[in-house]
């Protein structure tokens, strides 16, 4: 699975790191029951890069991008043993009237370009592809507002790692090295109380996010309350701060209103990403929680691994043996980590951590592998659209 890293290289990453782009489409379906919907899909991670290749081509310079992450249960039944270290079912929290929900997800494909209509052509193309082989849970548009600010009004995404720090927070390396490579996102895609937000004053609205609204700069500590979003999303372990990458996106139906932020957030492990919801939700101490999350609402939750680019284009080459992969997603369909040994999660008081029962569908079992690559392009030699 890992060519590269038996060459003493390490894999080429997909287009994680890719820069903010002015528009994004976020699409997270389900893979039907049926080894022939495997296939489908299995074809489709051959045979992506060159969908890719052919939409970007039409305009270059809008630097057209598309990341495919599997879910926990998609794995199984794609890659099926062994499973990267990190990937399970996203974990719910609830505390008090917050809740973090997980919804269910095999795979998720966020394709960003400067240019609405290449995200919107590719998309198109890579369902064309799955046809009836997949059905569609979420789709989401997003687009740039104005100085790079989400729909609350605030700039979103400075405090963002970029370059060698971007790769180091999301690209797994030697700790996992089967899945060198790879890289773990979770989405969510929150509601705004728009309205209510807006009725709250400058000043209330800086203290809930801990950065000026219209120059963006850091509150200090002595005015900055330790319940601010951007002081419960910093993770400091052994003295060094844990970064995740960014790229949320404002969306909305103006005459439904709704106004979301669509969440993203690659890491090179769920870790630091379930660390920070956890004290968005339910509060570090406990208690002292986002109030962000008083005007917004989380809507969906789901975590998925990237594989590698090679990683991914082997998908296309074969499959797990079928009883391994129907035992594993019959272990994590009824709790999620159980099967893995994993802690319950670290929710504090008065909240659980578990998976909503819509998240933990169990997958038939399937057919062993085979070959359904097309054999169209080789992800190994497709450009890198960053
Ligand atoms: C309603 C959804 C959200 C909105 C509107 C939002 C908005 C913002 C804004 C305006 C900033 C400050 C500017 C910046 O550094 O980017 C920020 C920072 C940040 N947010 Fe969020 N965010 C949301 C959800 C989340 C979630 C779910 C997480 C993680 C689980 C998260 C993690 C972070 C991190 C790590 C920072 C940077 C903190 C720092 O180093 O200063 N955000 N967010």
């Amino acid at each position: 699975m890992t060519t590269n890293a038996a060459e003493g290289r390490a894999p080429a990453p997909q287009s994680v790191t890719a820069p903010l782009t002015r528009a994004a489409i976020f699409l997270v379906v389900l893979i039907n029951p049926g080894a022939d919907n495997v296939e489908a899909v299995r074809a489709l991670c051959g045979d992506l890069s060159a969908l890719l290749r052919a939409v970007a081509f039409r305009d270059i310079e809008a630097n057209l991008s598309c990341v495919m992450g599997l879910g926990a249960q998609a794995w199984d039944r794609l890659g099926g043993p062994p499973q990267p270290a990190g990937l399970h079912s996203f974990r719910e929290i609830r505390a008090g009237s917050r809740h973090a929900v997980a919804t269910p997800g095999d795979i998720l494909f966020h394709i960003r370009a400067a240019r609405m209509d290449l995200c919107f052509e590719l998309a198109t193309q890579i369902m064309a592809r799955l046809g009836n082989a997949v059905c569609a849970v979420d789709e989401v548009h997003g687009f740039r507002y104005f100085d790079d600010r989400d729909i609350i009004g605030f700039v979103d995404g400075t405090e963002n790692p970029v370059g060698a720090d971007a790769t180091e927070a999301t690209i797994i390396g030697a700790e996992d090295p089967a899945f060198a490579g790879g890289s773990y996102v979770i989405v969510q895609k929150y509601l705004h109380d728009l309205p209510g937000w807006n009725a709250l004053a400058t000043e209330d609205q800086e203290r809930i996010i801990g950065r000026t609204k219209l120059a963006d700069i850091e509150l200090d500590d002595t005015v900055k309350p330790t319940s601010a979003h951007n002081a419960l999303t910093t993770i400091i372990e052994n003295g060094t701060q844990i970064q995740i990458l960014r790229d949320n996106m404002p969306f909305g139906t103006v005459s439904q209103g709704e106004f979301g932020t669509y969440f993203i957030g690659y890491a090179r492990s769920p870790d630091p990403i379930e660390q920070m919801l956890v004290n968005m939700f339910a509060g570090r101490p406990p208690g002292n929680y986002d109030r962000l999350l008083d005007f917004s609402r989380a809507v969906t939750g789901t975590l998925f691994f990237v594989p590698s680019l090679p990683a991914l284009e082997s998908l296309a080459d074969g499959g797990p043996a079928t009883g391994d992969a129907v035992t594993g997603v019959a272990a994590k369909g009824t709790v999620p980590g159980e099967a893995r040994g994993e802690a319950p999660g670290e929710a504090g008081p008065g909240e659980t951590a578990t998976s909503s029962p819509e998240a933990s569908l169990p997958s038939p079992p399937e057919s062993p592998a085979h070959d359904g690559s097309l054999r169209i392009g080789s992800l190994r030699g497709g450009p890198q659209h960053e």
